[in-house]
């Protein structure tokens, strides 16, 4: 008896973690970043453009700001604080794309800068890549 209610409270529990662990951090990017339909729409790097940004306001901006000069809401005490995205100096590889992309799939250890690799997609770090290397003056 006693056991039989041991295993009942256990179950319990595995189905409540299960409950609650699959959302990651609750907020991945709206946007599916795929191909809208394209029926002779402006080209593929003005779309990913537009997308990146979108994901940008959503994932990155608490931090890096609006404008990706690092003045977010959630900038306030880091340190080191969310690097400046548009000042063409780089802490983290030489400002091309890979290392863009790089960064942004593993994140910078030992700082607030997390791995968004699993929580958006690979067409998301591109696009919002891509949106960096434009706005940081990219090599
Ligand atoms: C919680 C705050 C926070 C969020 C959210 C955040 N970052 Fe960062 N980011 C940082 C910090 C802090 C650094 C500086 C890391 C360092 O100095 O090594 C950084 C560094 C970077 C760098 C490297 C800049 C350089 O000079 O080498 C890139 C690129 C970057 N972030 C992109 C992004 C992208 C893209 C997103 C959204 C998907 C994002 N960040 C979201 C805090 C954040």
């Amino acid at each position: 008896m006693d056991i039989l209610f041991r295993s009942l409270a256990v179950s319990v529990l595995v189905v409540g973690f299960a409950a609650c662990g699959g959302g990651g951090n609750g907020t991945p990017a709206e946007e599916p970043a795929g191909e809208m339909p394209d029926a002779g729409a402006p080209a593929d790097d003005a779309m990913e453009a537009a997308d990146g940004g979108a994901v940008f306001a959503t994932n990155c901006a608490t931090c890096h700001g609006d404008d990706g000069t690092g003045g977010g809401a959630a900038a306030v005490g880091l340190e080191p604080p969310p690097a400046d995205l548009t000042d063409g100096t780089w802490t983290t590889g030489d400002g091309s794309m890979a290392a863009i992309v790089n960064v942004v799939e593993n994140g910078s250890p030992g700082t607030a800068m997390i791995a968004w690799k699993g929580t958006l997609t690979d067409a998301e770090i591109n696009a919002v890549s891509e949106h960096i290397h434009a706005m940081g003056g990219g090599q």
